[in-house]
């Protein structure tokens, strides 16, 4: 294994690749396209690295930085979630974090919104009727669901993608609410509430909020209790925000009128109760899986990786990193050292 070298925990197909090559560094990458290395391969690989680039599915904990080494000078996540990164340890050692933000708002917000017309609209059920080979005559309470047009939308996590969700929302006539008053983006559409109060107003609550320990099952028997009867909830956040066991339970008791789900609690796994409900629709954590925002991820996080090796501050960094690693980052970033560092570590 070279040390000092780039690892790569995924093949990023073909233009990010030739990207990696051109940089002349010394590559190591997972072969597989698709499937992530397993945990033994993937610490031994990323031991001497100098940076590593990887998804989600990997666990960049105390023991990676372990494995890796003082040498490692920045983790690449290709997501805008880092809640897999432990941030504390990263910032401990002075390793740089950074995410792909903005390059896949649009195409997150498009699936959020595709859940919310299936399940209102109930396409997924209305096409596996069919595909049973009933029989049927047009009826006018056939597939009966709910009109978008009137309804109100509730955010919560109102973030860039939040507000793209908003956007979708209004054009198809929604009424746009919120929750939490310290907006990230303002654009001034928004009506903004408490969350106690969103949930007893909004018909769909769909999630944008990042997951810590503030948001960890920040929807449970209570919030489903508190929410208007015959309400729908939209996850593509991530799983965790919601307590499973509850959803399902506030779901067959007819208390929520239906769900459309990309992210689950305990991933890959899905709650079995959710399986056999008609009225949610699940999707295997594909929020951004669109071809050309997948490719502009992969080359984000590359950039990231090579301005940190080229000793410029990386465009994305995660900011909130402890400030124990700042002034080996210092360090690590040349001659623009402590200004650089303190831009990354406590943002712009
Ligand atoms: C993210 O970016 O955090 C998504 O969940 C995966 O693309």
């Amino acid at each position: 294994m070279p040390v000092g070298h780039l690892y790569i925990s995924r093949d990023l197909g073909p233009t990010p690749m030739e990207r990696l090559r051109a940089s002349g560094r010394a590559l190591v990458v997972h072969p597989d396209r698709d499937l992530p290395p397993g945990r033994t391969p993937f610490l031994e690989a990323v031991r001497g690295a100098a940076a590593v680039v990887s998804f989600l599915t990997e666990r960049i904990d105390e023991e990676f930085f372990e494995h890796a080494g003082p040498q490692l000078q920045v983790v690449s996540a290709v997501s805008v979630g880092t809640d897999n990164i432990d941030l504390d340890a990263a910032g401990r050692r002075g390793v740089i974090v950074t995410n792909t933000p903005d390059v896949l708002t649009d195409a997150t917000a498009d699936l959020a919104f595709a859940l919310l017309l299936a399940v209102n609209r109930r396409v997924v059920e209305a096409d596996a009727f069919l595909r049973r080979g009933e029989s049927w005559t047009w009826g006018p309470r056939l597939f009966l669901g709910r009109d978008l047009a009137g309804e109100v939308l509730g955010i919560v996590g109102y973030g860039r993608i939040g507000a793209a969700m908003a956007r979708r929302a209004r054009a198809f006539g929604m009424r746009v609410i919120a929750s939490g008053s310290s907006a990230s983006v303002n654009d001034g559409e928004v009506e903004r509430m408490p969350l106690d109060q969103l949930l007893a107003t909004a018909d769909v609550l769909s999630l944008h909020a990042p997951l810590n320990s503030r948001t960890y099952h920040m929807l449970g028997p209570e919030q489903f209790a508190a929410m208007k009867p015959g309400a729908v909830v939209i996850n593509t956040a991530r799983g965790p925000l919601i307590n499973e066991s509850a959803l399902v339970d506030a779901l067959r008791t007819g208390r929520l009128r239906g769900a459309g789900l990309d992210v689950f609690e305990h991933e890959p796994r899905i709650h079995p109760g959710l399986l056999n409900l008609a009225n949610v629709v699940l999707t295997p954590h594909i929020g951004s899986a669109g071809e050309q925002t997948r490719t502009r991820m992969a080359m984000m996080a590359i950039q990231n990786s090579l301005a940190v090796l080229e000793g410029r501050p990386p465009a994305h960094p995660v900011t909130g990193n402890s400030p124990d690693g700042l002034s080996r980052t210092a360090a690590s970033l040349g001659p623009r050292g402590v200004d650089a560092a303190k831009e990354i570590f406590y943002g712009k």
